[in-house]
C-alpha cells in the first residue's frame, strides 16, 4: 500500500502556484485576489474558510474575509455578491456551504458571476465542465484530479465507482472521470443512497471514490485487493484516547482498507489540501483571464 499523500503533492503545487505569482508581480501584472465568504459559527466551515485565507497569504494572494452572522437575509447575501463582482480587484468570489435553511443555496451561486466563481458551482460553469469547455472545475474533484495525475495511476479502461452524487463532489467527479482523457477514460459507476447491493458494486471497482459524509462507511469487505481508494470524507468522531475527545476520520475504514488497497488517501492529510489547493489554481486562473 502506499499514501497518496496531500501534503506532499499540495506543496509541490503550492510552491509553483507561489513562483507563478512572484513572476507575475515582477511583471508589474495584477495580484489574484480571493474573496470568502462565510456565515454562521460552524466550525468545519470556518476551519475551512480559514485556512483558505491563510493560503492565500501565503502564496502571496490577496484575500477577503467577508463575515456574517446567521441572521444576515438572503437579499443582505446577495446584495454583497453583487458588490463583490463589480469590484475590479477581486478576482474569485466563493461562499462557504452550507447556508443557513433561509438562503436558497442556488440563488446565491447563481449570483456569483460565472468568471469569478472559483469554486466552479455556477450552472454555466457546471454546464461547460460538462461537455469539456474550459471552466473552473470544482475543486475537490480537480484536486483529486491533480492527486491521481501526480501519482500517474492508471485510469484508463478502469471501472470506478463514485459513491455521493453531490453537486460539489461525486457529480462532477463522476463527469471527469469519465472523460476521454488522462487521468481519465473510467468507466464509472455513480452510486448514491438507492444503490442496490453496494458492496457488491464496490467489490468490482479498481478506483472507489467514497463522498457520502459517513464515517468509515466503506469497509475492507467492500474493497477489491489492489484498488486505488480516495477518501473525500471529513467526519469527527469521539475518541476518548484524544485530548479533545475527538478526531477526524474519512468515509472509509482507512485501519483495515489499507491492507487491500494499492494507494490510499488518509484523512486529514489526503483530499481536503488538495481542495484548497485547486482553489488557488483556480484563484490564479481568474487573475489570467482578466
Ligand atoms: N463546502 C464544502 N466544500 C466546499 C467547497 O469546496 N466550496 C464551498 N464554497 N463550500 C464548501
Amino acid at each position: 500500500m502506499q499514501l497518496l499523500d496531500g501534503k506532499v503533492v499540495s506543496a509541490a503545487y503550492k510552491e509553483q502556484i507561489k513562483k507563478e505569482v512572484e513572476e507575475r508581480k515582477a511583471a508589474g501584472k495584477k495580484t489574484p485576489h480571493l474573496a470568502a465568504i462565510i456565515i454562521g459559527d460552524n466550525p468545519a466551515s470556518r476551519a475551512y474558510v480559514g485556512n483558505k485565507v491563510k493560503t492565500c497569504g501565503e502564496l502571496g494572494f490577496n484575500s477577503t474575509l467577508v463575515e456574517y452572522g446567521t441572521d444576515i437575509s438572503e437579499d443582505e447575501l446577495l446584495t454583497k455578491i453583487n458588490e463583490l463582482n463589480n469590484v475590479e480587484a477581486v478576482d474569485g468570489i466563493l461562499v462557504q456551504l452550507p447556508l443557513p435553511k433561509h438562503i436558497d443555496e442556488n440563488k446565491v451561486i447563481a449570483t456569483i458571476k460565472p468568471e469569478k466563481d472559483v469554486d466552479g458551482f455556477h450552472p454555466s460553469n457546471l454546464g461547460k465542465m460538462m461537455i469539456g469547455q474550459d471552466t473552473f472545475i470544482p475543486a475537490t474533484p480537480y484536486g483529486i484530479m491533480l492527486m491521481l495525475e501526480h501519482y500517474g495511476i492508471e485510469t484508463s479502461g478502469k471501472n470506478c465507482v463514485v459513491i455521493g452524487r453531490s453537486n460539489i463532489v461525486g457529480t462532477p467527479m463522476s463527469v471527469l472521470l469519465s472523460r476521454n482523457s488522462e487521468p481519465g477514460n473510467c468507466t464509472v459507476t455513480l452510486a448514491h443512497s438507492r444503490t442496490k447491493n453496494l458492496a457488491e458494486v464496490c467489490a468490482q471497482a479498481d478506483i472507489i471514490i467514497a463522498a457520502i459524509g459517513k464515517a468509515k462507511f466503506v469497509t475492507a469487505d467492500m474493497v477489491k485487493d489492489g484498488a486505488v481508494i480516495v477518501d473525500v470524507g471529513i467526519n469527527r468522531i469521539e475518541d476518548a484516547t484524544r485530548k479533545s475527545g475527538t478526531r477526524l476520520v474519512g468515509d472509509v475504514d482507512f485501519e483495515n482498507v489499507k491492507e487491500k488497497s494499492s494507494f490510499i488517501t488518509p484523512v486529514p492529510g489526503g483530499v481536503g489540501l488538495m481542495t484548497i489547493c485547486s482553489l488557488m489554481k483556480n484563484t490564479l486562473k481568474a487573475a489570467d483571464n482578466k
